[in-house]
């Protein structure tokens, strides 16, 4: 593949550039520099005219994903599964729904991806099955056989009283009578969905042998599902507890030991404290990523509060976490936008300024789409993605956002956001070819302005978002101290604007000036660069045009920036060299 070679996807839609790159990188780092994407298979493409997307579909839209700048991608889960929570319910393990193809499709979609640079990264549910599962089946019918105690049963459903209902909206209770057994069981998500019982070290065995098993298969990481809730106890939250670390860890253990250099990214929707746990210790590692659960809200809440203040209080709030480790970030995905890790008070303003319809909400989270959310600006949208690139830790993209995709919230629960790609104007949005509209997934975004939103377009349109996107990609991939380098906040003047440093340590490594003006009004600001007095300023990334800065950090550590509403720059700076 060369760089001016092109190549076709699907019929009707426009060839795209292939990647100049060629097979993976050979850093073991590599997902510190990466750009994730969440590829929501049944909704991406459809390669078999059924509705439903697939991974041969898939396959044939990477070299759109190469073309934007993605390195790696987030396939939820795609096992069987009676499709009661968009396949987080999942009835075998080790098996491909046949509705997302074959085993050599899914393979063939690992090869294809590798060939283009691209890693691939899959969901692993370890919490809980679906009721449909044959180990709960089992344990249900059988409670002195070998998964008799696969799940947490109980004669009584006041056990572990402690602990909060996730999904507020469907469940009362964690318990759930079980007329078969006669007994409770627990469940942390919908009562269709029981808890693995990881006291039980004969669970712990057959998760193990999962993750090996989709380990075989050339995958590059794991995306370590809900995980915070694997164990529980009396007294307590049952969040966190060491008997779920000492999980996490083990599992860490053997793919270091057997698969060295597989990934693990931590779903810990939990306050920085805990989430920082997930990534173990040096002596007994955890993960390697964790998802940035707590700082996402803050940066939409920094847009209508014109402050950056929660966003600085947030990161001050993070501990530092060990050297294996690195953050995930992200602005949406599959999910509602989760508060459920805000005050109170942050809560209802979240929901007065992002949900004002009770339809827009879903549990403790709004369900719907980033460019809705933001009110389609296309100065927050780029605003918003600066800050994602920006902060520490790797972004995850969430598909169709980069076009600016809308949502339905007539649709039930968080398939609000999860309707299908929308690829170019022919039927079906280039989706797919089935021949009825009722065939599909999840039916089309229909909304007036919304409805016509496609990839072909915005390929077409050098002033895109896409295109936009895919250039604050380019910059951040030629700038590798925004994804590895140090972290550090910098004071400012302005509350509107955030300033921060990220310095790449190796020799000759650089240091950036990250800065964002967060509200509507052009600002004025001094940054404190004490440390780099004296330093020359060098542009590497401006927008909306107009912004201005000092060419130089004063001697006394100050520099002067100017910043149109919502504008960002990103300024290389560096020292003069000494006279010796
Ligand atoms: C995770 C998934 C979510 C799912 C839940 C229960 O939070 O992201 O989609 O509903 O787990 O499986």
């Amino acid at each position: 593949m060369s760089g001016t070679s092109l190549s076709v996807g699907l019929p009707g839609v426009p060839a795209v550039p292939a990647a100049p790159r060629t097979g993976l990188s050979e850093d073991p780092q590599w997902f510190r520099t990466a750009v994730f994407y969440e590829a929501l298979l049944r909704s991406f493409a459809d390669s078999d005219s059924d509705g439903v997307g697939d991974f041969a579909g898939l396959t044939s839209r990477l070299d759109y994903l190469a073309w934007l700048g993605v390195d790696a991608i987030w396939v939820p889960p795609f096992y069987p599964s009676p499709m009661r929570d968009g396949g987080y319910d999942i009835s075998d393990y080790t098996g491909i729904d046949p509705r997302y193809g074959t085993v050599e499709d899914f393979e063939g979609m690992v090869r294809e991806a590798h060939a283009r640079g691209i890693r691939v990264v899959i969901d692993m549910v370890l919490n809980h099955t679906s009721d449909a599962h044959p180990w709960f089946q089992a344990s249900r019918s059988d409670p002195s056989g070998p998964y008799g105690d696969f799940y947490v049963w109980s004669d009584s459903d006041e056990a572990y009283a402690g602990t909060r209902v996730i999904f507020v909206d469907t469940e009362s209770s964690n318990w759930t009578w079980d007329e078969q057994r006669g007994q409770f069981f627990w469940h942390r998500f919908f009562s269709h969905q029981p808890d693995l019982n990881y006291d039980n070290p004969a669970v712990v065995e057959a998760v193990t042998d999962v993750v090996r098993f989709w380990a075989r298969t050339g995958v590059d990481g794991f995306r370590l599902d809900a995980i915070p809730y694997l164990v529980e106890r009396e007294g307590t939250s049952s969040e966190n507890l060491p008997g779920t670390h000492a999980v996490v860890a083990r599992l860490a253990a053997v793919l270091a030991e057997e698969f060295p250099g597989t990934i693990t990214i931590a779903e810990a929707n939990q306050m920085p404290s805990e989430v920082v746990a997930y990534f173990g210790t040096p002596e007994a590692p955890e993960c390697t990523m964790c998802f940035h659960f707590p700082v996402m809200p803050r940066i939409f809440r920094s847009l209508r509060e014109g402050s950056a203040d929660s966003i600085r209080q947030v990161l001050a709030e993070t501990p530092d976490i060990p050297a294996h480790g690195q953050w995930g970030t992200f602005l949406r995905n599959h999910d509602e936008l989760t508060l459920e890790m805000v005050t109170e008070d942050e809560r209802a303003l979240m929901y007065g300024w992002y949900a004002p319809e009770e339809r827009m909400r879903a549990n403790v989270g709004i369900r719907r789409r980033l460019a809705p959310l933001l009110g389609d600006s296309r100065d927050e949208l780029m605003l918003a993605h600066a800050l994602l690139l920006s902060l520490p830790g790797s972004p995850c993209l969430y598909y169709g956002d980069e076009i600016g995709m809308g949502e339905d919230i007539w649709l039930e629960d968080r398939d609000a956001v999860r309707t299908p790609m929308q690829w170019d104007r022919s039927r079906h949005m280039g989706f797919s070819s089935a021949p009825q509209d009722a065939a599909l997934t999840l039916p089309l975004i229909s909304a007036p302005g919304w409805a016509e939103r496609n990839v072909a377009d915005a390929l077409a349109d050098p002033g895109s978002l896409l295109h936009a996107l895919r250039g604050l990609l380019t910059v951040r991939r030629q700038h590798p101290a925004l994804g590895r380098g140090s972290f550090l906040m910098r004071a400012s003047s302005s509350a509107a604007v955030l300033a921060h440093t990220r310095q790449d340590l190796s020799p000759d490594g650089e240091v950036l000036l990250c800065l964002a003006n967060v509200s509507e009004e052009a600002c004025e600001a001094v940054i404190g660069l004490e440390d780099l007095a004296g330093a020359r300023t060098g542009v590497v990334l401006g927008g909306p045009e107009g912004s201005g800065e000092d060419a130089a950090v004063g001697e006394d550590g100050r520099l002067g920036v100017t910043l149109v509403p919502r504008g960002y720059r990103w300024l290389s700076l560096s020292l003069p060299v000494k006279e010796s």
